[in-house]
């Protein structure tokens, strides 16, 4: 069922209530997603994206008993990953010869996922489609945000920019504009997702943002893929992303960690206390990451200035949820930001050297040599893990 934006602009997407993980297993959806398309109803008929795979034969189903399909002059696809092309397959089989309006980048993706040779029309920044009425799409790519395929589009008049994954959060909602749905739920699914997602490229989106803020575009809507449209002071996402975009940090310093008999967890809540003694102000948290959500800490580590890893040494190596979780870190390419590491262990201590290197491999600046506790601590290392903790409050 359409749902109704602006004028003659729809929502017709999929709400996803039961998702509960997204990218395969990579990012944790607690709060669902949506999947969101467009259809444009002015002189010319044009539908913006489509939903994922699964939903494809409801998605056709229901935008039939809306429309008649052959009335869809234009389709624009946004960004070719599967969350929002996965109908296009059902729906072409219905409109075969229908134009795409796509980047060039799309055409390589779509073919790719795909394998079909349908109508693409490739589309750069500052191409115009016209919708009739006076009113046209301006097409504004966003390679790297996140994909190299990515693009936005802008509605004249209207003033609407459908921004695609930008702006997006994973949040499965009936309601479809940003100032009627729980403001906590919505800033957490926003600032989860750029942790998460836009992290890497960071410095790409602080030029892109740029550059839409010299456009001087009078901006009433920001229509995302993922989530609420944003009509309630539509900005302030953009500034939040201008922020987040900019190596953000707050005072707050984070302790993950994952433990086999407890040892390395006295030290963490040893080293927590050790912090907080020393710095009032600052906000320590403290994760046993076998017991949390990956993404959720990787928010966490998001809003730190330090973080502080922990693991014991087993096999010579550290546990596989610590050293996946490293990874994770490397890959999201975070800038200024402090580390160091500490573990227990008992016949040869290897972990703090290479929970060490990790911090390193993953570009953060390593504080000091770390802390190691030979066998299970007891009061008086309990004691140094305290000044340890307050070490790395001063620092
Ligand atoms: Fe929502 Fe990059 O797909």
């Amino acid at each position: 069922m359409r749902k109704h934006v602006k004028n003659n602009v729809y929502w017709v997407g999929k709400t996803d209530w039961e998702l509960r993980t997204f990218h395969g297993y990579q990012y944790s959806t607690h709060k669902g997603s949506t999947y969101n398309a467009y259809l444009i109803e002015e002189e010319k008929t044009v539908l913006i994206d489509t939903v994922w795979l699964p939903f494809a034969d409801e998605f056709v189903d229901n935008l039939a008993e809306e429309i008649e399909l052959e009335k869809i002059d234009y389709i624009v696809i946004n960004h070719g990953e599967v969350d929002h092309s996965g109908a296009l397959v059902k729906l072409m089989e219905r409109i075969p010869n229908t134009p795409i309006y796509c980047t060039a980048n799309c055409v390589k993706s779509l073919r790719g996922q795909y394998h079909k040779d349908w109508n693409f029309n490739v589309v750069k920044t500052g191409d115009k489609l016209d919708l009739g009425n006076g009113k046209e799409l301006v097409f504004v790519e966003m390679a790297m945000l996140h994909w190299p395929d990515s693009m936005a589009c802008y509605m004249t008049q209207d003033n609407i920019l459908f921004s695609n994954d930008a702006f997006g959060q994973h949040y499965a909602t009936e309601m479809l504009f940003n100032d009627l749905v729980d403001q906590c739920d919505l800033f957490n699914e926003s600032i989860k997702y750029f942790a998460n997602i836009l992290t890497p490229f960071s410095a790409i989106l602080r030029k892109k943002l740029e550059q839409i803020i010299s456009l001087n575009l009078q901006i009433d809507m920001i229509a995302t893929s993922h989530g609420v449209i944003w009509r309630d002071n539509p900005v302030q996402i953009v500034e939040k992303y201008a922020q987040w975009a900019n190596d953000y940090k707050e005072n707050q310093i984070t302790i993950i960690y994952d433990t086999m008999w407890n040892g390395t967890k006295a030290l963490a809540e040893n080293i927590a206390k050790g912090i907080s003694e020393e710095d009032n102000d600052v906000m320590v948290k403290v994760f046993n990451l076998a017991k949390t959500d990956d993404n959720d800490v990787i928010t966490e580590v998001f809003k730190s200035k330090t973080i502080v890893v922990g693991s014991p040494t087993i096999m010579g190596g550290i546990l596989h949820s610590m050293a996946g979780f490293m990874h994770l870190i490397k890959d999201l390419k975070f800038k200024k930001k402090k580390g160091c590491a500490f573990g227990c262990y008992g016949w040869k201590g290897e972990s703090v050297r290479l929970l060490n290197g990790m911090l390193e491999d993953a570009g953060f600046e390593v504080i000091n040599e770390g802390f190691e506790q030979n066998w299970h601590p007891d009061n008086e290392s309990l004691e140094k893990a305290v000044e340890f903790g307050r070490e790395i409050a001063r620092k």
